[in-house]
């Protein structure tokens, strides 16, 4: 089918080479002219793997293209995705101008044809309606629908989570629009599941905030567990083998971050008081994260008393493991506070340094991960990145003033750690 995809970040980039790559013409609209014309040359600028082999190979194939015009992406389409950012506003709720924007121009360029409108940005309930009020107050004799089918997929495995989802939810207002939407989903092999548009927008929400309210709760568990000498790894396994709760997203850490969670969590109760049921288990969600940097920067000032002139090496700027995006990251927000604190902090991150620079300037972005402990009164460990655990650990202990080492993400063995000497603290134990 001929598909568009308005908006080619993260979402639509990859939702549009994976359409393309199960054998859908896709057309990929960006407002941005540079960014379009490094698209077309195959320069990809995000890095999520496996990304770049499957735009450069379905651009070669001839069923993935890029362009700045709407227009002619709405020409050549039925079915028009809209996949444009939703920024958090300082007051938690959602900036919709981009959807409400992208929603009036593409309601200009529809002609006769029948056209199907489907909202990909996470949006609040309701979103759809107004979407749909709006093309037909721009466009009154458009023939549409609208349609709401929320995005799934996690940075650093968004090509895999695309190509193989647990589920598909797709939201719909008219029986017409069914059809359309499975023929584009059936080659993905998952179930789909068709609510109307109201509980789409709130599956994506609901769900998001579920997950974090999970991280929160090993969190404040991780806290009881210090407390009373338990070990939270053990404790988040074995309420994790009972199939109802599940081992996911119980691992504790330093809080969760990126462009998602904070913003959606936020944004949820932000409407959901507009509706009238005040979300206070999601305000305490928040709470325990941001407390959780705390407890973490706590323990540091502990062991190093002040941190002015303290060395410190950081391993991890990414908000997670395998991306290269420092939105939201409590690694970054943690290195701002230890620099503030005039500690000197040396980090190092596989894929976030570039990225990372502009948020802390005064720290030293170092190009090995050994290098960061050279000299250092202790060492951090803030990103969930696997390859920090095979890192040449005895060597580092050596080279290290003090052998301190706070590890934020449970990534490293605590055994094995003492084994080698360091002074190892992580979360919940
Ligand atoms: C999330 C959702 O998982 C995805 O379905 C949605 O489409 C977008 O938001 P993403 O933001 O890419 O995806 O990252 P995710 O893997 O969910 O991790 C979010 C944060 O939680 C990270 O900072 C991560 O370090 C943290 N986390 C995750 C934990 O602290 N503990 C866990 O057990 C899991």
């Amino acid at each position: 089918m001929n598909l568009a995809i308005v908006g080619s970040g993260y979402v639509g980039l990859v939702t549009g080479a994976c359409f393309a790559e199960v054998g859908h013409t896709v057309i990929c609209v960006d407002n941005d002219l540079k960014k379009v014309h490094q698209l077309q040359d195959g320069l990809i600028p995000i890095y999520e793997p496996g990304l770049e082999a499957l735009v450069k190979s379905n651009v070669a194939a001839g069923r993935l293209a890029f362009t700045a015009s709407i227009g002619e992406a709405v020409d050549a389409s039925k079915v028009i995705f809209i996949a444009v950012p939703t920024p958090p506003q300082p007051d938690g709720s959602v900036d919709l101008s981009f959807v409400e924007g992208v929603a009036r121009e593409i309601a200009t360029h529809i002609k006769k044809e029948y056209r199907i409108v489907v909202d990909k940005s996470t949006v609040p309930v309701k979103t759809g309606e107004k979407v749909a009020q709006t093309i037909g107050r721009v466009n009154p004799g458009a023939d549409i629908d609208v349609v709401s089918n929320p995005e799934f997929l996690r940075e650093g495995s968004a090509v895999e989570d695309l190509m193989k989802p647990d589920r598909i939810v797709v939201g719909v207002s008219s029986e017409r629009a069914v059809g359309p939407m499975r023929e584009i989903y059936e080659p993905f092999n998952a179930p789909i599941m068709f609510t109307d548009l109201n509980s789409a927008e709130l599956i994506k929400h609901a769900a998001n905030s579920f997950l974090a309210l999970k991280i929160s709760y090993i969190n404040a568990v991780a806290a009881i567990c210090e407390a009373s000498g338990a070990n939270v790894e053990r404790v988040a396994d074995g309420m994790g083998a009972d199939k109802r709760i599940g081992r996911a997203f119980l691992n504790a850490g330093i809080g969760y971050g990126g462009s998602c969670f904070p913003k959606d969590i936020s944004a949820f109760i932000r409407i959901s008081r507009e509706l009238g049921y005040p979300f206070h288990l999601l305000e305490e969600v928040e709470k325990i994260n941001a407390n959780q940097k705390e407890r973490f920067l706590k323990k540091i000032r502990e062991a190093l008393w002040v941190l002015r002139q303290k060395k410190i090496g950081v391993l991890g700027l990414a908000f997670k493991g395998n991306t290269d995006d420092v939105r939201s990251s409590v690694a970054i927000s943690v290195v701002q506070q230890l620099i503030a604190e005039g500690a000197e902090v040396r980090a190092y991150d596989p894929k976030a340094m570039e990225k990372a620079k502009a948020l802390v300037p005064q720290a030293i972005m170092v190009d090995a991960p050994e290098k960061v402990a050279e000299g250092a009164d202790a060492l951090l460990v803030l990103t969930e990145w696997s390859e920090f655990k095979f890192l040449p650990w005895a060597a580092i202990k050596k080279s290290m003033l003090s052998p301190l080492l706070f590890d934020g993400r449970n990534l490293l063995s605590r055994e094995e750690m003492r084994a080698l000497g360091f002074t190892y603290t992580g979360i919940g134990h």
